[in-house]
């Protein structure tokens, strides 16, 4: 369906009003602009959870490079995953500390495993990752 619909919402003024105080900080210049946003973010959630739609991932590994293995092992898991993997890119931090960023895209729980097992490897010091929708399903 093109366009846009209006529709009500109930909601209790102290609730709008913390609301409308924390969407002007966050810089919305409307509460229609913030509501989707939250929709869209409700919806591409619900999908990741229920696996159905493809996501992209953003994995960031912070480790040293001198422990033995480490390094060896995200190869090797990386290699392991070449069809889901879109790229990979590699900062030498210092003499000892590296960052390596693998950016992969599927199934929204397999991603999230692989995210989860690369974190979970002996010897990283610090990491995160960040799933996001590939796009498709939402306007
Ligand atoms: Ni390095």
């Amino acid at each position: 369906m093109n366009g846009v619909l209006r529709f009500g919402v109930s909601i209790p003024p102290d609730l709008l009003d913390k609301f409308d105080k924390i969407i002007e900080a966050e810089g919305y210049d409307s509460r229609s602009e913030a509501i989707r946003d939250m929709i869209r973010g409700y919806i591409v959630k619900r999908q990741w959870i229920s696996g159905e739609e493809d996501a992209v991932c953003t994995i960031s590994l912070v480790y040293d490079h001198t422990k033995r293995g480490i390094a060896e092992k995200i190869t090797d898991v990386e290699h392991h995953h070449i069809k889901e993997i879109v790229t990979t890119s590699h900062v030498h931090l210092d003499e000892e500390n590296c960052l390596e960023v693998i950016i992969i895209k599927g199934n929204s729980e397999k991603i999230r495993d692989f995210a989860r097992y690369l974190l979970s490897i002996k010897g990283i010091k610090h990491g995160d990752f960040i799933i996001v929708s590939t796009g498709r399903g939402i306007e």
